[in-house]
């Protein structure tokens, strides 16, 4: 949906919502909080503000309903999801997408991905290597 004449001009470029949701331990979903988001979120948005992208907002939120792929991350207005595992993902998100405007394909999730093996699956042999050390 776009924005309609005589709508006020927005207060953000864009939101940035970072699950930190947290379930028990062993629940079958998981949850992105037991992935560390809580502490990749406080880096996001610690580091945002060191960049100076003052017309981004960074938010937490409750769970975003892609907890088998998490830490999740959504960026709006664009409607693009990442999945956010690391200090240098929180980076290239920071700065490729919200400062350059692209997309960092290797962290998107797709409407088609149901585990973060289908993610990986998309990436090119020696990121998936360093992902896998990163786990
Ligand atoms: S717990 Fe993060 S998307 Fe559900």
């Amino acid at each position: 949906m776009s924005a309609l004449p005589g709508d006020p001009r927005p207060f953000y470029r864009c939101h940035v919502f970072c699950c930190t949701n947290e379930r028990p331990a062993g629940h079958g979903r998981g949850s992105c909080a037991r992935r560390g988001s809580v502490k990749l979120r406080d880096y996001m948005k610690a580091r945002a503000k060191e960049l100076g992208l003052s017309d981004v907002r960074i938010n937490a939120a409750g769970c975003l309903d892609r907890c088998e792929l998490g830490p999740s991350v959504v960026i709006y207005p664009e409607g693009i999801w990442y999945q956010c595992r690391t200090r240098d993902d929180v980076d290239e998100i920071l700065l490729r997408h919200l400062c350059r405007g692209e997309r960092i394909e290797r962290l998107m999730m797709m409407p088609q991905d149901q585990t973060a093996d289908d993610i990986a699956a998309r990436q090119p042999a020696s990121t998936a290597a360093a992902a896998a050390d990163d786990r």
